[in-house]
Protein backbone atom coordinates (compact mmCIF):
# COMPACT_ATOMS: atom_id res chain seq x y z
CA UNK A 1 0.00 0.00 0.00
CA UNK A 2 1.24 3.45 -1.09
CA UNK A 3 1.84 6.07 1.95
CA UNK A 4 0.51 9.43 1.25
CA UNK A 5 2.93 11.77 0.00
CA UNK A 6 4.66 14.07 2.71
CA UNK A 7 5.41 17.52 1.07
CA UNK A 8 6.78 20.33 3.02
CA UNK A 9 8.26 23.42 1.30
CA UNK A 10 10.68 22.23 -0.68
CA UNK A 11 10.36 18.61 0.48
CA UNK A 12 9.16 15.60 -0.63
CA UNK A 13 10.98 12.46 1.12
CA UNK A 14 10.30 8.99 -0.43
CA UNK A 15 8.86 8.40 3.49
CA UNK A 16 6.61 10.15 5.27
CA UNK A 17 9.10 10.04 8.51
CA UNK A 18 10.94 12.93 10.19
CA UNK A 19 13.57 11.95 12.56
CA UNK A 20 13.38 14.76 15.86
CA UNK A 21 16.10 16.39 17.04
CA UNK A 22 17.56 15.38 19.85
CA UNK A 23 19.70 17.57 21.91
CA UNK A 24 23.10 17.06 23.53
CA UNK A 25 24.27 15.64 20.39
CA UNK A 26 22.45 13.03 20.25
CA UNK A 27 21.23 13.97 16.75
CA UNK A 28 24.37 15.17 15.05
CA UNK A 29 25.32 14.64 11.15
CA UNK A 30 25.74 11.00 11.94
CA UNK A 31 21.93 10.22 12.71
CA UNK A 32 20.53 13.24 10.58
CA UNK A 33 22.28 11.84 7.43
CA UNK A 34 21.59 8.40 8.07
CA UNK A 35 17.55 9.30 7.95
CA UNK A 36 17.78 11.25 4.96
CA UNK A 37 19.78 8.49 3.04
CA UNK A 38 16.86 6.25 4.10
CA UNK A 39 14.22 8.26 2.30
CA UNK A 40 13.21 10.06 5.83
CA UNK A 41 14.24 13.83 6.70
CA UNK A 42 17.09 14.06 8.87
CA UNK A 43 17.38 16.89 11.63
CA UNK A 44 20.64 18.04 13.37
CA UNK A 45 20.59 18.88 16.97
CA UNK A 46 22.09 22.45 17.18
CA UNK A 47 21.66 22.85 20.81
CA UNK A 48 24.65 22.61 23.33
CA UNK A 49 27.37 22.66 20.59
CA UNK A 50 29.65 25.17 19.57
CA UNK A 51 28.62 27.17 16.30
CA UNK A 52 31.83 25.80 14.65
CA UNK A 53 30.31 22.17 15.46
CA UNK A 54 27.67 22.93 14.10
CA UNK A 55 28.88 24.05 10.82
CA UNK A 56 30.50 20.97 10.63
CA UNK A 57 28.08 18.38 11.13
CA UNK A 58 25.89 20.34 8.66
CA UNK A 59 28.28 20.24 6.02
CA UNK A 60 29.69 16.46 7.05
CA UNK A 61 25.77 15.26 6.42
CA UNK A 62 25.58 17.30 3.10
CA UNK A 63 28.88 15.20 2.14
CA UNK A 64 27.56 11.91 3.64
CA UNK A 65 23.81 12.39 1.81
CA UNK A 66 25.58 13.27 -1.30
CA UNK A 67 23.93 16.70 -1.28
CA UNK A 68 20.41 15.19 -2.19
CA UNK A 69 19.10 13.87 1.05
CA UNK A 70 17.20 16.64 3.45
CA UNK A 71 18.61 17.97 6.50
CA UNK A 72 17.19 20.21 8.85
CA UNK A 73 18.43 21.60 12.39
CA UNK A 74 16.51 21.82 15.66
CA UNK A 75 17.72 24.61 18.38
CA UNK A 76 16.14 24.96 21.79
CA UNK A 77 14.39 28.19 22.10
CA UNK A 78 15.05 28.33 25.60
CA UNK A 79 19.09 28.87 24.82
CA UNK A 80 20.74 31.91 24.65
CA UNK A 81 22.92 31.52 21.98
CA UNK A 82 19.06 30.59 19.71
CA UNK A 83 19.58 33.25 17.35
CA UNK A 84 23.19 32.60 16.08
CA UNK A 85 22.84 29.15 16.12
CA UNK A 86 19.43 29.65 14.00
CA UNK A 87 21.20 31.85 11.72
CA UNK A 88 24.45 30.17 11.14
CA UNK A 89 22.54 27.20 10.21
CA UNK A 90 20.17 29.24 7.51
CA UNK A 91 23.27 30.68 6.25
CA UNK A 92 24.51 27.30 5.84
CA UNK A 93 21.32 26.78 3.31
CA UNK A 94 20.22 23.76 5.43
CA UNK A 95 16.53 22.67 3.86
CA UNK A 96 14.96 24.11 7.14
CA UNK A 97 14.45 25.00 10.39
CA UNK A 98 12.33 23.82 13.84
CA UNK A 99 12.71 25.37 17.27
CA UNK A 100 11.98 22.97 20.61
CA UNK A 101 10.16 24.13 23.38
CA UNK A 102 8.77 27.81 22.44
CA UNK A 103 7.73 29.39 19.33
CA UNK A 104 9.85 32.58 18.12
CA UNK A 105 8.31 35.09 16.02
CA UNK A 106 12.03 36.44 15.01
CA UNK A 107 13.01 32.64 13.78
CA UNK A 108 10.00 33.33 10.94
CA UNK A 109 11.23 36.82 10.32
CA UNK A 110 14.60 35.19 10.09
CA UNK A 111 13.31 32.39 7.63
CA UNK A 112 11.90 34.97 5.01
CA UNK A 113 15.12 37.12 5.14
CA UNK A 114 17.45 33.69 4.29
CA UNK A 115 14.30 32.01 2.38
CA UNK A 116 14.76 28.96 4.67
CA UNK A 117 11.15 27.25 5.34
CA UNK A 118 10.69 26.93 9.40
CA UNK A 119 8.43 24.65 11.76
CA UNK A 120 7.67 24.89 15.02
CA UNK A 121 6.57 22.13 17.32
CA UNK A 122 3.22 22.86 19.33
CA UNK A 123 1.25 20.71 21.41
CA UNK A 124 -2.25 22.60 21.17
CA UNK A 125 -4.33 24.36 18.17
CA UNK A 126 -3.66 27.62 19.37
CA UNK A 127 -0.13 27.19 18.77
CA UNK A 128 -0.37 26.19 15.51
CA UNK A 129 -2.71 28.66 14.27
CA UNK A 130 -0.59 30.81 15.42
CA UNK A 131 2.86 29.19 13.67
CA UNK A 132 1.11 29.26 10.70
CA UNK A 133 0.12 32.72 11.04
CA UNK A 134 3.53 33.22 11.68
CA UNK A 135 4.27 31.08 8.25
CA UNK A 136 5.44 28.44 9.29
CA UNK A 137 5.83 25.53 6.40
CA UNK A 138 4.21 22.66 8.93
CA UNK A 139 3.86 22.08 12.30
CA UNK A 140 4.88 19.07 14.41
CA UNK A 141 2.11 18.46 17.12
CA UNK A 142 3.91 16.30 20.10
CA UNK A 143 2.06 14.98 23.02
CA UNK A 144 2.96 13.65 26.38
CA UNK A 145 4.44 10.73 25.26
CA UNK A 146 7.73 12.12 23.48
CA UNK A 147 11.23 12.07 25.14
CA UNK A 148 12.53 15.01 25.78
CA UNK A 149 10.69 18.57 27.04
CA UNK A 150 7.09 18.87 26.91
CA UNK A 151 4.66 20.69 26.30
CA UNK A 152 1.62 19.33 27.31
CA UNK A 153 -0.23 16.78 29.47
CA UNK A 154 -2.11 15.30 27.04
CA UNK A 155 -1.60 12.12 24.85
CA UNK A 156 -0.62 12.80 20.51
CA UNK A 157 -4.09 11.07 19.62
CA UNK A 158 -5.85 13.56 21.56
CA UNK A 159 -4.50 16.41 20.34
CA UNK A 160 -3.29 15.51 16.84
CA UNK A 161 -7.33 16.04 15.51
CA UNK A 162 -7.68 19.68 17.26
CA UNK A 163 -4.05 20.67 15.55
CA UNK A 164 -5.52 18.96 11.94
CA UNK A 165 -8.56 20.79 12.29
CA UNK A 166 -6.92 24.20 12.74
CA UNK A 167 -4.49 24.81 10.19
CA UNK A 168 -4.09 23.88 6.49
CA UNK A 169 -0.76 23.12 6.80
CA UNK A 170 1.02 19.71 7.10
CA UNK A 171 0.78 18.49 10.82
CA UNK A 172 3.48 16.12 11.90
CA UNK A 173 2.39 13.62 14.42
CA UNK A 174 5.11 13.12 17.33
CA UNK A 175 4.95 11.37 20.76
CA UNK A 176 4.89 7.29 21.23
CA UNK A 177 5.18 6.62 16.97
CA UNK A 178 7.09 3.16 16.82
CA UNK A 179 5.23 1.37 14.62
CA UNK A 180 3.84 1.38 11.02
CA UNK A 181 0.23 1.14 12.80
CA UNK A 182 0.92 4.26 14.30
CA UNK A 183 2.09 5.95 11.30
CA UNK A 184 -1.01 4.62 9.58
CA UNK A 185 -3.38 5.67 12.65
CA UNK A 186 -1.63 8.92 12.63
CA UNK A 187 -1.97 9.73 8.61
CA UNK A 188 -6.01 8.14 8.94
CA UNK A 189 -6.37 11.25 11.72
CA UNK A 190 -5.08 13.32 9.12
CA UNK A 191 -1.38 13.97 9.86
CA UNK A 192 0.90 14.23 6.93
CA UNK A 193 3.66 12.09 8.13
CA UNK A 194 5.44 11.72 11.78
CA UNK A 195 8.04 12.45 13.61
CA UNK A 196 10.40 10.01 15.86
CA UNK A 197 12.95 10.67 18.55
CA UNK A 198 13.29 7.77 20.56
CA UNK A 199 13.20 4.86 17.74
CA UNK A 200 15.92 6.73 16.39
CA UNK A 201 17.69 6.48 19.15
CA UNK A 202 18.59 2.89 19.63
CA UNK A 203 19.70 2.79 15.83
CA UNK A 204 23.39 2.13 14.91
CA UNK A 205 23.94 5.63 13.24
CA UNK A 206 22.72 7.26 16.40
CA UNK A 207 25.64 10.04 17.55
CA UNK A 208 24.63 8.72 21.34
CA UNK A 209 27.66 6.12 22.90
CA UNK A 210 26.70 2.63 23.02
CA UNK A 211 26.27 2.81 26.48
CA UNK A 212 23.35 5.15 26.38
CA UNK A 213 21.54 3.28 23.46
CA UNK A 214 21.88 -0.20 25.77
CA UNK A 215 20.14 2.16 28.27
CA UNK A 216 17.40 2.16 25.83
CA UNK A 217 16.94 -1.24 25.07
CA UNK A 218 17.11 -2.61 28.43
CA UNK A 219 14.51 -0.83 29.88
CA UNK A 220 11.39 -1.83 31.27
CA UNK A 221 7.62 -0.69 31.09
CA UNK A 222 7.44 2.33 33.90
CA UNK A 223 11.08 3.26 33.57
CA UNK A 224 10.42 6.91 32.33
CA UNK A 225 9.51 9.55 34.73
CA UNK A 226 8.69 13.20 34.54
CA UNK A 227 11.13 15.52 36.01
CA UNK A 228 10.94 19.82 35.64
CA UNK A 229 14.53 20.77 33.93
CA UNK A 230 15.71 24.71 34.90
CA UNK A 231 14.35 25.52 31.17
CA UNK A 232 10.95 25.27 33.09
CA UNK A 233 9.68 22.49 31.65
CA UNK A 234 8.72 19.22 32.26
CA UNK A 235 11.02 16.47 30.97
CA UNK A 236 10.14 12.76 30.24
CA UNK A 237 13.45 10.69 30.47
CA UNK A 238 14.63 7.49 31.90
CA UNK A 239 14.93 6.36 36.19
CA UNK A 240 18.06 6.88 37.10
CA UNK A 241 20.65 8.27 40.11
CA UNK A 242 20.00 11.57 38.62
CA UNK A 243 16.71 11.69 38.43
CA UNK A 244 16.18 10.05 41.96
CA UNK A 245 18.45 12.59 43.28
CA UNK A 246 16.87 15.30 41.36
CA UNK A 247 13.19 14.27 42.63
CA UNK A 248 14.14 14.41 45.82
CA UNK A 249 16.19 17.30 46.67
CA UNK A 250 15.40 20.73 45.97
CA UNK A 251 18.82 22.11 44.84
CA UNK A 252 21.80 19.99 43.13
CA UNK A 253 25.21 20.88 42.96
CA UNK A 254 26.26 22.93 39.87
CA UNK A 255 29.74 22.69 39.23
CA UNK A 256 30.07 25.54 36.52
CA UNK A 257 27.85 28.38 34.97
CA UNK A 258 28.21 29.13 31.30
CA UNK A 259 24.77 31.53 31.99
CA UNK A 260 22.75 28.88 28.68
CA UNK A 261 19.69 29.71 29.37
CA UNK A 262 17.49 32.79 28.86
CA UNK A 263 15.98 32.08 31.96
CA UNK A 264 17.69 29.36 34.25
CA UNK A 265 16.00 28.44 37.84
CA UNK A 266 19.58 27.63 38.59
CA UNK A 267 18.37 24.22 40.85
CA UNK A 268 20.87 22.01 38.69
CA UNK A 269 22.39 22.43 35.46
CA UNK A 270 20.26 21.11 32.81
CA UNK A 271 22.87 21.57 29.88
CA UNK A 272 26.03 19.64 32.13
CA UNK A 273 23.10 16.74 33.04
CA UNK A 274 22.45 16.54 29.31
CA UNK A 275 26.49 16.08 28.38
CA UNK A 276 27.66 13.63 30.92
CA UNK A 277 25.38 10.59 29.50
CA UNK A 278 27.18 11.51 25.81
CA UNK A 279 30.07 11.44 27.74
CA UNK A 280 29.87 8.20 28.69
CA UNK A 281 27.63 8.38 32.71
CA UNK A 282 24.43 7.37 31.84
CA UNK A 283 23.53 7.23 36.09
CA UNK A 284 24.59 10.93 36.42
CA UNK A 285 23.09 13.27 33.92
CA UNK A 286 19.56 13.10 31.85
CA UNK A 287 18.79 10.25 29.68
CA UNK A 288 15.43 11.62 27.77
CA UNK A 289 13.20 8.90 26.47
CA UNK A 290 9.80 8.91 25.11
CA UNK A 291 7.21 6.45 27.61
CA UNK A 292 6.96 3.71 25.06
CA UNK A 293 10.93 3.20 25.24
CA UNK A 294 10.56 -0.05 26.38
CA UNK A 295 8.95 -1.24 23.69
CA UNK A 296 12.28 -0.97 21.58
CA UNK A 297 14.41 -4.25 22.05
CA UNK A 298 17.35 -4.26 19.29
CA UNK A 299 19.64 -1.07 18.12
CA UNK A 300 19.11 -1.67 14.38
CA UNK A 301 20.08 0.57 11.25
CA UNK A 302 18.32 3.57 10.55
CA UNK A 303 17.56 1.82 7.07
CA UNK A 304 16.68 -1.22 8.96
CA UNK A 305 14.03 0.84 11.39
CA UNK A 306 12.25 2.59 8.55
CA UNK A 307 12.01 -0.57 6.30
CA UNK A 308 10.10 -2.32 9.09
CA UNK A 309 8.14 0.39 9.56
CA UNK A 310 7.15 1.39 6.18
CA UNK A 311 6.38 -2.74 6.33
CA UNK A 312 4.07 -2.83 9.22
CA UNK A 313 2.38 0.49 7.97
CA UNK A 314 1.55 -1.52 4.84
CA UNK A 315 0.16 -4.66 6.50
CA UNK A 316 -1.74 -2.46 8.72
CA UNK A 317 -3.36 -0.27 6.04
CA UNK A 318 -4.40 -3.13 4.15
CA UNK A 319 -5.71 -4.84 7.24
CA UNK A 320 -7.51 -2.65 8.49
CA UNK A 321 -8.61 0.45 5.58
CA UNK A 322 -10.04 2.36 8.22
CA UNK A 323 -7.66 2.46 10.98
C1 LIG B 1 17.03 11.88 23.78
C2 LIG B 1 16.05 12.90 23.27
C3 LIG B 1 16.44 14.23 23.16
C4 LIG B 1 15.55 15.16 22.64
N1 LIG B 1 15.96 16.46 22.48
C5 LIG B 1 15.16 17.37 21.88
C6 LIG B 1 15.64 18.67 21.59
O1 LIG B 1 16.77 19.02 21.90
N2 LIG B 1 14.78 19.53 20.97
C7 LIG B 1 13.50 19.16 20.61
O2 LIG B 1 12.77 19.98 20.04
N3 LIG B 1 13.03 17.93 20.87
C8 LIG B 1 13.84 17.01 21.48
N4 LIG B 1 13.39 15.74 21.66
C9 LIG B 1 12.06 15.35 21.12
C10 LIG B 1 12.18 14.72 19.74
O3 LIG B 1 12.64 15.63 18.78
C11 LIG B 1 10.85 14.11 19.24
O4 LIG B 1 9.88 15.09 19.01
C12 LIG B 1 10.30 13.12 20.24
O5 LIG B 1 11.34 12.25 20.61
C13 LIG B 1 9.14 12.33 19.64
O6 LIG B 1 8.63 11.41 20.57
P1 LIG B 1 9.22 9.92 20.76
O7 LIG B 1 10.46 10.07 21.55
O8 LIG B 1 8.17 9.19 21.52
O9 LIG B 1 9.47 9.35 19.40
C14 LIG B 1 14.25 14.78 22.23
C15 LIG B 1 13.86 13.44 22.39
C16 LIG B 1 14.74 12.51 22.89
C17 LIG B 1 14.30 11.07 23.00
Amino acid sequence: MKVPQLQIAHMKPKVPIIQGGMGVKISLSGLASAVANAGGIGIISGTGISIEELKTHIRRARELTKGVGYIGVNVLYAMTDFAETIKTAMKEKVDFIISGAGISRDMYSWGKEYDVPVISIVSSAKLAKMSQRLGAAAVVVEGFEAGGHLGTDRPLFDILPEVVESVDIPVIAAGGILHGDDVAKAIQMGASGVQMGTRFVASVECDAPQNFKEKYVSCQEGDTVLIKTTVGLQGRAIQNSFTSRLLESKKLKIEKCISCLKHCSYQFCTLDSLIKPVTGDVDNGIVFAGSRVHEIKDILSVQEIIDRIMKEYSQSVQAEPSV
